[in-house]
């Protein structure tokens, strides 16, 4: 299963994507966590130590190859997933291997659309070579992901959304875009909730655009402290109320993933 984190800048993507991708391989998946945004840190907050984490390398292009079937042309490893993430990437806690996908095609070219087509035939392969696995891409804070179709091969789309007007409003354009790509599962997961007000007004946002609320996480100071010590929230305090209510999302994930039966 192939999940993609979208959101506003600073609303809690990263957070959410590491503590998932951690959660279930605790649960006994075998995860993969790309990071998808020029600005890595899901690394770290996987729990890879902050010095390896320093020295994670972007996969360079010439690991990437063009294959074409029939029309449409898409980008690909050249080697196995396994070794490209010996290479480049790292083995976190729990065994999540975490590579970080983006300046694919190196800096200073201007362009970041082939980065963007790296992304999305990365995550596409991901499906072929290791369909039992559990994807997880995290996302820069932009629609681009949703416009340039980086987020096409996903089976399912976790918008993360904080209760005020704004992050409301970039998930009322998300939706529609990830729907138009064809994403199966489109969610939405509230984050740092402080008030029965705060829940109200995501409730019936989701309503209004009919989205699924995957799950409600509270504004904790867990996740504030577990970033200042530049550790993954898991390992700071798995029975922190965050911790906890992200779990269970992502518990509700894969439940529906085995309800919905295999996706291509
Ligand atoms: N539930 C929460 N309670 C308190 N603070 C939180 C919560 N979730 C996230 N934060 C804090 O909000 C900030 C942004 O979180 P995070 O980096 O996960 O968001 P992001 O959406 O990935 O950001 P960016 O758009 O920059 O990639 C961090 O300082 C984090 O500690
Ligand atoms: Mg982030």
């Amino acid at each position: 299963m192939r999940i993609g984190v979208a959101g506003k800048g600073g609303s809690g993507k990263t957070t959410i994507a590491a503590t998932m991708a951690r959660h279930l391989a605790r649960s006994g998946l075998a995860v993969n966590a790309l990071d998808g945004d020029p600005n890595p840190n899901l690394a770290v907050a996987i729990g890879v130590p902050a010095e390896e984490a320093d020295r994670l390398q972007r996969v360079p292009s010439d690991e990437l190859e063009e294959r074409t079937d029939g029309d449409s042309s898409s980008m690909h490893f050249r080697r196995p997933f396994d070794e490209i993430v010996e290479e480049y990437g790292a083995v976190g806690p729990d065994g999540v291997r975490v590579l970080t996908m983006t300046g694919l095609l190196g800096a200073g070219k201007g362009c970041i659309c082939g980065q963007h087509s790296a992304v999305r035939g990365v995550v596409a392969g991901l499906g072929e070579e290791r369909p039992d696995d559990l994807t997880i891409l995290d996302t820069e804070a932009s629609l681009e992901h949703l416009s340039r179709g980086t987020v096409r091969h996903v089976e399912g789309l976790v918008v993360v959304v904080e209760p005020y007007f704004r992050a409301l409003e970039t998930m009322k354009r998300t939706v529609p875009l990830a729907r138009e790509l064809g994403i199966p599962s489109v969610w939405a997961m509230a984050n740092k909730i402080r008030s029965a007000d705060d829940e109200a007004v995501i409730r019936d946002y989701c309503e209004r655009l009919d989205v699924d609320l995957l799950g409600m996480v509270p504004f904790d100071d867990a996740v504030v402290a577990a970033d200042r010590n530049r550790t993954s929230l898991i390992d700071h305090s798995v029975d922190a109320p965050s911790t906890r209510a992200i779990a269970q999302a992502a518990d509700r994930l894969t439940a529906e993933r085995v309800a919905v039966g295999p996706q291509s």
